[in-house]
């Protein structure tokens, strides 16, 4: 095996279309060469949500031009890269089908080994792109599809310790946006409304708070925030404020619970570890100022590093699949054949229990 390793990395699985070209130096030190990302939020934003066949013809259009912009800005050609790794799942079908179908294009025209990238995996790995974190931490993945939290033992060693039973919390700031009459994507929405806001004002249910078992669900939170709006409308411009800063402090609570409980476990399943424990989070709700400052000091009172990769790298961007087919690469696993087919769903502990929030990106209207 060569000592630098350098890879093409493709993400396709939902409403991004990405490239980059990512480089593992001798020392396992990973550098970002090139790293281009095209959202289509305009495409989508008035269906307030992500529409999958809309989806995949723009991923469709863009693809070939971000891989040839992608080679152009790290100044190499394909003959340069060591491999090419594309997510193959969990996400959207269509869009999977186009970025696997074209890595797989160019696996064979250029003669290059294929990783097929759990989408997941990818999250899961970033902060040891980013900050050289060592095995094992805790992740927190809290996107528009998934919830999860992620035991990261190792490359390809995963326990899934906790997942949303019903939305993904991404999915319940859009949801409660909408109901409000805010623009999608809803998360920034929320925050914003919400800085003007009684946190105080209305009392929103925190699911599943004090049980032992590390779920989350958000659904009964959302139709709680119905009826608030329904019994006080016509909504005016303070109360839209005053229910986002009460769910906001809701899902805080929430989330203080569920992972300090968390926390805790990790300490006991690794009482000898020889360094400070870590949290990672990802997800595109990790931009949420107030759920940050709640997992910052919930880590502190427990004695785990917070460790919060830039936002370019917490949400969907090709750097991470590249970079989890160079870890592959380093341990010497094998790359997939190129009949290797794309999976809508895709835990990525193939151990855990099947749930409706698990493993799923799909539509979040
Ligand atoms: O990881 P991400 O960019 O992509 C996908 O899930 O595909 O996450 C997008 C989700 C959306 O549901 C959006 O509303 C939420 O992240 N989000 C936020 C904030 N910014 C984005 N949620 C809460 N607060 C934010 N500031
Ligand atoms: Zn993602």
């Amino acid at each position: 095996m060569a000592s630098i390793l350098r890879i093409l990395g493709i993400e396709t699985s939902c409403d991004e279309t990405a490239a980059a070209v990512v480089v593992r130096h001798e020392d396992g030190r990973g550098e970002i060469v090139s790293d281009v990302v095209l959202s289509q939020l305009e495409e989508h934003s008035a269906f307030g949500g992500v529409v999958p066949e809309i989806a995949a013809r723009a991923h469709v259009e863009a693809i070939d031009g971000l891989v040839e912009e992608a080679l152009q800005r790290a100044e190499i050609s394909l003959s340069d890269i060591d491999a090419v790794a594309a997510t193959s799942g969990p996400g959207l079908i269509g869009g999977l089908i186009v970025g696997l179908m074209t890595a797989k294009a160019i696996a064979r025209v250029a003669g290059k080994p294929l990783f097929a990238i759990n989408h997941l995996e990818g999250h899961a790995l970033t902060a040891r792109l980013t900050d050289g974190l060592s095995f094992p931490y805790l992740m927190l993945l809290v996107s528009g599809g998934h919830t999860q939290l992620i035991l990261v033992r190792g490359v390809g060693l995963y326990e899934r310790w906790g997942t949303t039973i019903d939305d993904a919390l991404g999915e319940a700031f859009d949801k409660t946006a909408k109901l409000l009459g805010l623009p999608y994507p809803g998360g920034p929405a929320v925050e914003h409304a919400a800085l003007q806001g009684n946190a105080d004002r209305f009392k929103l249910p925190r699911p599943l708070v004090g049980e032992a078992r590390l779920d989350f669900s958000f659904s009964g939170l959302k139709t709680a925030v119905r009826q608030a709006a329904t019994q006080i409308a016509p909504l005016s411009e303070q109360d839209v404020a005053d229910i986002c800063a009460s769910f906001q402090k809701a899902v805080s609570r929430t989330l203080k619970d569920r992972i300090g409980r968390g926390l805790a476990r990790f300490r006991e399943e690794f009482a000898d570890l020889d360094v400070d424990p870590a949290l990672v989070v990802a997800g595109g709700v990790a931009a949420n100022q107030e759920i940050r400052r709640t997992l910052q000091a919930l880590c502190i009172e427990h004695g785990f590093r917070f460790i919060a990769p830039p936002l370019r790298l917490c949400t969907d961007n090709a750097a991470m699949i590249a970079w989890a087919g160079l870890e592959r690469m380093a341990e010497d696993l094998p790359p997939d054949s190129l009949e290797v087919q794309p999976r809508s769903r895709w835990p990525l502990d193939s151990n855990a229990q099947t749930m409706l929030g698990s493993g799923k990106r799909g539509a979040k209207a």
